[in-house]
């Protein structure tokens, strides 16, 4: 178990975030380009100075990585990730689906993480190797083995050579499984996957912000996270496929078939 104080901080920063950004989402937003397909709204530097505040506050020697600030320079033992809003593209037009995402790692690879969805007030906390939570009660992951049943979250890449192996993968799995679902926010699909509402999600661009304290929930919850082709995945990988373990290879195996059935 790593200290209490990690994981109790990093809720309190993600709630505290999260209250700002739904207070913030009452008067209309100042939404900016930062790129192609890439949003950045007022709400996301406001929630980025509050996590900074509180994490700067209590830990001073520790690394900050954040979606919206310049990378750190300085090296640490132990590195707080950052997504200060999970989910930009809903949250600029009022679409109720995004979160806070506060993860920390240390030489190790992933330590604890948190993230918060403000509107349904859904806190998903994991520590390594002291399990997964969603509002303080254990989380596992389905126990759905046939894939028939499984509903598979996805979301899409910027890039268009990425939207395509996603599309690609979206035909490979279609025949095979319940149905899909896109939800905006990568953090909140492996969170899903923690507490069983998904038997799987996947994406090929993740930054590390997006997944850094998702991947531990989903693993603290007893899922497994690999590569999209079943590689092991480590911290900061970009292709990313979590599931409740059960359906994983099969997964895997449709992903290799080459084309739809
Ligand atoms: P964002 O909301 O912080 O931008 C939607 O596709 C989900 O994937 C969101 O979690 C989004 O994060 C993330 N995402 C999509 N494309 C991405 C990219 N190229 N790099 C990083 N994150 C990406
Ligand atoms: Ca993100």
């Amino acid at each position: 178990m790593t200290s209490p104080n990690l994981i109790v901080v990093a809720s309190e920063a993600a709630r505290a975030a999260g209250r700002e950004i739904v207070e913030l989402l009452q008067h209309k937003r100042d939404v900016r380009s930062k790129g192609w397909r890439d949003l950045v709204t007022d709400g996301d530097l406001a929630s980025q100075d509050i996590l900074v505040g509180i994490i700067r506050d209590r830990f001073p020697d520790h690394a900050i990585l954040s979606e919206e600030l310049p990378p750190p320079t300085a090296p640490a033992t132990i590195t707080w990730v950052l997504d200060p809003i999970d989910g930009t593209s809903n949250y600029a037009r009022g679409f109720p689906t995004f979160a806070v995402s506060v993860g920390v790692v240390d030489g190790d690879g992933l330590l604890c993480g948190a993230v918060y969805d403000p509107l349904l007030d859904h806190l998903f906390t994991a520590e390594r190797g002291g399990g997964a939570r969603l509002n303080g009660e254990p989380l596992s992951v389905s126990t759905v083995v046939a894939t028939a049943d499984a509903i598979v979250g996805l979301d899409f890449a910027r890039a268009p050579e990425a939207r395509a192996e996603l599309m690609r993968r979206v035909s490979q799995y279609a025949p095979h499984i319940h149905t899909f679902r896109t939800i905006g926010s990568a953090a909140l699909g492996l969170c899903y996957v923690a507490k069983g509402w998904l038997e799987a999600y996947f994406h090929a661009t993740l930054a590390p912000w997006d997944s850094a304290a998702g991947v531990l929930v989903v693993r603290e919850a007893g899922g497994i996270v690999t590569d999209l082709d079943g590689a092991p995945w480590a911290y900061g990988h970009p292709r990313c496929l979590a599931s409740n373990g059960l359906v994983h290879d099969a997964l895997i195996q449709m992903g290799r078939a080459g084309s739809a059935a």
